[in-house]
Parts: C-alpha cells; structure tokens; sequence
C-alpha cells in the first residue's frame, strides 16, 4: 500500500474538512486467464495488485456531497444527498453509482465527503474504476452501519458501473478488489459465485504488465456489443437446446451445428467464449500442478482467441505479446481486460525479468517509436480500512 498516497489524502480530507475521516484502500486486479467470460455465466481467475485507490471519508452531518479527487485536484458538490444523479463530472460517476445503489437499496444516504487518489494507471485494463466503486461502497457500508455483506458490495459496484459509467461489465473486477487475498489468486463461478483461492508462487514466476498506452476511446461501446453478440448466440441456441441459459452451457459442437443461423461473427465470439471457459479449468489445474509451461500456453491460447475470434485486441497489445513470447524466461503473455489498449500479463522467471523487460521495451520503441511503461506486481489483499499505523504520524 502507498503510505505515502494515503497520508497525502488523509491530510487532504482534514484540511478541507476539519474532521477525521475513515481511511480505506481498494485495489486494481490483474486477471491470470478468462477474459470476457464473467457476464457469460463463466470463470475467470483475478487477483487483486498493488496498485490501489485510497479514500478518506466521513459523514458531514448536513446533506451535502463534497467530493474531491486528488490527483486531477478537481472537486464537485451537491447540495443534496437525497437527489443523486449521474454527473458532467467523469470521475464522479464511480462514486455518485454507488451511492444511488445504496439509495436503490432503501438505504438513506446522509451529507458525506470523500477524498480519493490512486496509483492504478486508467485505461490500462486494471479496474481503476472498479477499484474507485469498490472502496466508496465499502466506506459507505461502514459508516451506515447497513452490513451488507462483501458480495452484494461487488454488486453494488457493479450496477454503479452500469447505470453511471454506462458500461455493463459482469462482476469479475468488483469480485477482485473486494475479495483478493495475499499472494492468492481466485477462481471465481461467474454464475453460481462460488470461488476458490489458489496460491500463486511469486518464486516460480513474476507478474509482469506491460501498459500499451492505448486507451481505445471505443472501447465500452464495443464491450457492450460483445456482449449483446453473446446473448444473440445464447438466444438462437436456446431455440434447439432450451437448457443452454448462458455460453457456459454450450459446446463447440452446438455452435458447429448452428454456425450457419448464427452466422460467422456470433459464431466466432461464442467459440472463443466456450474454448475460453475450458482454458481457466486447464490453466486452474496446471496451476494445482505446479506447471507454469502448461498454464502460459493457455495464456497465449487465450491471447490468439481474443485476437482472432472475439477481436478485441489491437497491434499494440499483439506486438507486445509476440515480444513477449520471443524473450526467455516468459511462461505465458496475453492482454487483460476488456481490450482494444490497456495492458499485456506476462508471467515471467524471476532471474528473467530484467532482460524481459529490457527487449519488449526495446521491441516497443522500434515498432512504434513509444516508450514502454512495466509494472511489476504483487498480489495483495482485497479492499479494507487502512490501519491506524499509517493514519498516525
Ligand atoms: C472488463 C469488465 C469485466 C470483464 C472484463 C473482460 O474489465 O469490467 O467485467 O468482462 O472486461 O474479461
């Protein structure tokens, strides 16, 4: 956790406040494999990272909204609590949704104020935004006293996302800010949310994102027609076979059947969303085994399928997953998120980093003339108030 950031907004809140807020932390996610299988009724296999936001809060005792965002120093007020709706403001949208859906909850939302920042790069395909909904929700069940439990928390962020940011994601980045475990990562049912932890070995191999810089300005719209593609495949398969609810209950072998009524590009994306979801089954079982050589083919199995099949990959992502596949020591590499920019995982020796680093970096600059951004990341625990060590001092 940033101690720095976090005294920076703790202080920030007292200045313009006057009053001690609660301090709480939520991070970003890295996802190891299933990528655009969560709203599909799939599994996905997040964690969370240690690039987090940070927020102070507290309630004001009147009913006025005051927010303030840190790092743009921009802030934004309501007069009322009671009459929330989505704002000019961009980046008050991811707190304004959740406190309407605490609203949509029966729940009287009270005068608050709220300081955030981050270290979460946007636009990179780590849930900045998830992260920003997941920490106000957990703040705001907190100080309400509404105890709602971690799930219906993720939801809550997950519909702010929908009717606020206008992007219908499914739950897999909500799932990991607020559920990560430390050095963890989970496999989650995206229909029955049930999920397992699986240790992940940071001796064996290091988790390398490589940030592209591409933010594709088309990228929610076209997250939103990947899904209705979906539902399209879903609703000419339930034709013949009524027990297919979601892509989960398909096979290869009804979309071959069906190929000509779905047609060609239906037919492709619900073919990588079915080889996809048997992915993170292999890949959780490689992980089980030890065999990290297994689980990267998956990942680059994975990056071809989105490629290819699902299109929502760009040049960018692609040259730095082929970078990443010519360097040694790299077990698997693929994009992350939901597309068209964002960043590449790479899962890579520990003795390897450097050099791995060092040639898709140089592999960028020749390509594009653009200098690589890296992270090197360590899985940490999901959302939580900050510890009274670091609000001291
Ligand atoms: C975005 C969404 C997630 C998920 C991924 C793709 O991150 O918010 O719900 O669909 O894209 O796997």
């Amino acid at each position: 956790m940033s101690t720095t950031l976090s005294k920076a907004v703790h202080s920030e809140f007292q200045q313009l406040f006057g009053y001690e807020p609660l301090l709480v932390r939520a991070p970003g996610r890295v996802n190891l494999i299933g990528e655009h299988t969560d709203y599909n009724g799939g599994f996905v296999l997040p964690a969370a990272v240690d690039k987090e936001a940070v927020f102070a809060v507290g309630l004001n005792g009147g009913a006025q909204i005051r927010l303030r965002a840190h790092d743009l120093g921009e802030s934004l007020e309501l007069a009322n609590a009671a009459e929330i709706s989505p704002s000019e403001t961009h980046w008050a949208n991811y707190l304004l949704g959740v406190a309407a859906q605490f609203q949509q909850r029966g729940v009287a939302i009270p005068g608050f104020d709220c300081v955030f920042g981050g270290t979460i790069p946007q636009g990179a395909g780590m849930s900045s935004s998830a992260a920003v909904e997941c920490g106000l929700a957990f703040a705001l069940n907190q100080l309400l006293h509404t105890e709602f439990d971690k799930m219906e928390l993720a939801r809550i962020a997950q519909k702010a996302e929908h009717t606020y940011a206008g992007v219908q994601c499914g739950i897999m980045d909500q799932f990991a800010s607020l559920f990560g475990r430390d050095g963890q990562v989970v496999r989650l049912d995206c229909r029955s949310l049930d999920y397992t932890y699986f240790p992940f070995d940071t001796q064996a191999a290091r988790i390398v994102l490589c940030n592209s810089g591409v933010k594709h300005s088309l990228a929610s719209s076209e997250y939103n027609t990947r899904r209705q593609e979906c539902e399209r495949g879903v609703a000419v398969l339930q034709q013949h076979y009524p027990e297919v609810a979601s892509l989960r209950d398909a096979t290869l072998e009804q979309l071959a059947a069906h190929r000509a009524e779905l047609g060609d590009t239906v037919f492709r994306r619900c073919t990588y969303v079915v080889q996809e979801n048997a992915r993170v089954d292999s890949a959780c079982r490689h992980l089980e085994a030890g065999d990290l050589t297994a689980f990267g083919q998956d990942m680059y199995a994975s990056h071809a399928g989105l490629r290819d099949d699902y299109e929502v990959s760009c040049e960018e992502l692609d040259v730095l997953v082929e970078a990443a596949q010519a360097a040694p020591g790299v077990f698997g590499a693929r994009m992350m998120g939901g597309g068209f920019g964002g960043c590449t995982i790479n899962l890579v020796a520990p003795e390897q980093v450097e050099g791995f680093i060092a040639s898709v970096s140089a592999a960028y600059q020749e390509r594009f003339g653009l200098t690589l951004e890296t992270y090197q990341t360590t899985i940490v625990a999901g959302v939580g108030a900050v510890g009274a060590t670091v609000t001291q001092g």
